[in-house]
């Protein structure tokens, strides 16, 4: 086996493991080195949708996304689709995924189907560092705080991506988590509010909630935090969605980056309620 670290802050590929070995034993070795580097990920993986699945359900119960419908024959799984004449795509700017859920994804697998020739990477930001590297000050703000997670609503999931499906549930949920949870597998505490899905601060009035809020959204994009990922073709990305934030580039300019397709199939794995 050999591991190659993409960045100082996170993220490693593997090379070494199959992922069409779904035996407790692979899935041991994937689950410890995932817990040391938070996302990893592994090249020239010819895995079926169903090796997918089954590497996937040995983290847990499969999620299916609240809006977004998924693959005709695999619902668990969705296809995410760019078609080339798209600058935007689903997943763009700094999340954690369906963090208004009441269990809030633990573990995502990524595999690429299509890429484009540029553009497209997927970084991805470790939120133990963004919570160890957090000024004192807001940390003792923040303290035993919850924050109300909300969904947006479906339009925000597929009005704005063409090939992007939803599955009819048009209701809009919020959640309240802590703002600094501890990971159930580390004992970890990671800085848990995102820009993207994070509205309030529960028990602040909205200016000084807007101010904490703006304050962490600005020092979790410090890109001392990230790591990057270039896709290939029968790529596979795994990572912990409980301690970190993510985004698909959406570097799709004109002459250059514009005109492809971008196509990756999508599983993830229930969470629990943070803590
Ligand atoms: C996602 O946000 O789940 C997708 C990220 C990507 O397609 O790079």
């Amino acid at each position: 086996m050999e591991i190659n670290l993409l960045s100082g802050a996170l993220g490693a590929e593997v090379k070494g493991i199959d992922l069409k070995d779904s035996s407790i034993e692979n899935w041991n070795k994937i689950n410890s080195l995932l817990l040391e580097h938070k996302v990893l990920f592994f090249r020239d993986q010819k895995i079926s949708a169903e090796e997918q699945l089954n590497l996937a359900k040995r983290f847990g119960p499969l999620e299916k996304h609240i809006y977004v419908k998924g693959r005709k024959e695999y619902p668990e799984i969705i296809r995410i689709i760019k078609e080339p004449d798209e600058k935007r795509q689903w997943g763009e700017t700094w999340h954690t995924d369906v963090s208004y859920n009441p269990k809030p994804t633990k573990v995502i697998i990524l595999k690429s189907v299509e890429v484009p020739p540029v553009g497209g990477d997927t970084m991805f930001s470790n939120m133990e560092l963004a919570y160890e590297s957090l000024d004192e000050k807001i940390k003792d703000k923040i303290k035993d705080k919850k924050a109300v997670h909300s969904s947006l609503g479906a339009a925000a999931f597929t009005e704005s991506y063409k090939a992007m499906e939803g599955n009819g549930n048009l209701d809009e949920y919020s959640n309240a988590h802590p703002i600094v949870r501890t990971h159930p597998e580390t004992g970890k505490k990671i800085l848990f509010v995102n820009s993207m899905y994070t509205k309030r601060i529960v028990g602040l009035d909205k200016e000084e909630s807007d101010e904490i809020l703006n304050e962490i959204f600005r020092h979790q994009e410090r890109l001392d935090f990230t790591c990057r990922f270039k896709w290939t073709e029968n790529a596979v990305a795994i990572w912990d969605n409980r301690s970190t934030h993510h985004q698909g580039l959406t570097d799709f300019f004109p002459g250059r980056g514009l005109g492809h397709r971008r196509v990756m199939d999508r599983i993830a794995i229930e969470g629990d309620n943070p803590n």
